[in-house]
């Protein structure tokens, strides 16, 4: 429980795991290095292969194929309890019949920990995770968020180099999962410990990562900082997945000079081209994105469209715009920027050295949550 400055937690190595079930594939060739000390979030759709990457690393479900590494060492094959690595769920898997002080201590009593060591560090725990007052409690008596802090002590209690969490605050309301994910940020900066995180959250994610490994069917898409992922997205999927977007597809040409797109009988263009023969669509974030009234567009790009929906957000507002090929864009307009009605017609304009240039990819829609 002491802060580890000199263990910075466990590295963790995946190197082309694969787990099938029958002929299909959980994971499908996953590679990935978690660094000690780091904060990693796994983040995807419904069934893309989070869970069982976590439950792969824990040793709860065994490899079909590929290495496993937990501070260099190989644990295929090595069972879960003897990987001594901390585990949170997202139901709150305290025993029932033990009080929360006995349920912390639960691990270390496993361990053979004397009573004085013991009571030492459950109360380290506990005032850990701000529950040091109901040590005395039945998991019954709690509210859900409690639950998990204790959860996440009896995680943390036997000091592991590293911990896993799958969605430990989904059962939770939007305020009280903000709250907890700047604890789990603080724990994670005062244990200094490897922890390896799931959701298909992606604000969660940003909010809580050092790197983000994004899953789509088995297989991951991209890794990278939060930052890394929204500006340079790697696929379609991952600049989809992360943040607002807006996607442009059309009748596209390619030259030296870059790609342009005739979408609905307007051309824009993007001072870039793909390699090889794949069809580019165009992706741009809500801020790249500027709304004029007809005839105001500054720039070259410009595409009429019809506020289709408009979201006030307290620090701006958000325009849903269709366009004339029936498609939707996302602009955020500051709270300084004009207003503009349901209904009305207008501009988006762009710089085209803005617009993410990706290869198209139609599953980028529809296997989103
Ligand atoms: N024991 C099993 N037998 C067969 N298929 C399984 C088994 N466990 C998981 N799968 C399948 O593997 C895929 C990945 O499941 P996984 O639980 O890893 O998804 P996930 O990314 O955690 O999704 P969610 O966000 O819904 O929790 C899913 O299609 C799932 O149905
Ligand atoms: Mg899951």
């Amino acid at each position: 429980m002491n802060p580890r400055p000199d263990n910075r937690g466990a590295a963790i190595d995946l190197e082309s795991v694969t787990k099938a079930y029958g002929a299909f594939k959980a994971l499908d060739g996953v590679s990935l290095r978690i660094e000690p000390g780091e904060f990693m979030t796994l983040l995807g759709p419904s069934g893309s292969g989070k869970t069982t990457t976590l439950n792969v690393i824990a040793g709860f479900t065994d490899v079909s194929s590929g290495k496993l590494l937990v501070g260099g060492q190989s644990v295929v094959g090595v069972p879960a309890h003897k990987r001594n690595i901390g585990v949170v769920f997202q139901h709150y898997a305290l025993f029932p019949h033990m009080t929360v002080g006995r349920n912390v201590a639960y691990p270390l009593t496993l361990r053979g920990v004397g009573q004085d060591d013991r009571k030492r560090r459950v109360a380290k725990a506990l005032d850990m995770v701000k529950m040091g007052d109901f040590a005395h409690r039945y998991p019954s008596e709690l509210s859900g968020g409690q639950q998990q802090r204790v959860a996440l002590a009896r995680a943390i209690v036997f000091d592991p180099p590293l911990l896993l969490m799958d969605e430990p605050l989904g059962a939770l309301d939007k305020k009280l999962r903000e709250w907890l994910q700047l604890e789990i940020k603080r724990i994670h900066r005062e244990l200094g410990t490897t922890f390896v995180y799931v959701t298909h959250d992606q604000e969660e994610a940003l909010v809580l990562s050092d790197r983000i490994a994004v899953f789509n069917r088995g297989r991951i898409e991209q890794v990278g900082t939060g930052r890394q992922l929204y500006d340079e997205p790697a696929t379609l999927f991952v600049g989809r997945f992360i943040g607002d977007s807006t996607v442009l597809r059309g009748e596209a040409r390619s030259d030296g000079t870059g790609t342009a797109l005739t979408i609905a009988g307007e051309t824009v263009a993007a001072p870039r081209r793909l390699a090889g023969e794949t069809s580019p669509v165009m992706l741009l974030r809500p801020e790249k994105l500027a709304i004029r009234r007809p005839g105001q567009a500054d720039g070259k790009n410009r595409l009429a469209g019809t506020i289709a929906e408009a979201i006030y957000l307290g620090s701006g507002s958000k325009y849903e715009v269709k366009l004339g090929d029936g498609s939707t864009a996302i602009v955020r307009s500051p709270l300084t920027g004009e207003n503009f009605a349901l209904g009305e017609k207008v501009e988006l304009c762009f710089d085209g050295a803005d617009a993410k240039l990706l290869p198209d990819d139609s599953t980028a829609d529809t296997t989103l949550t």
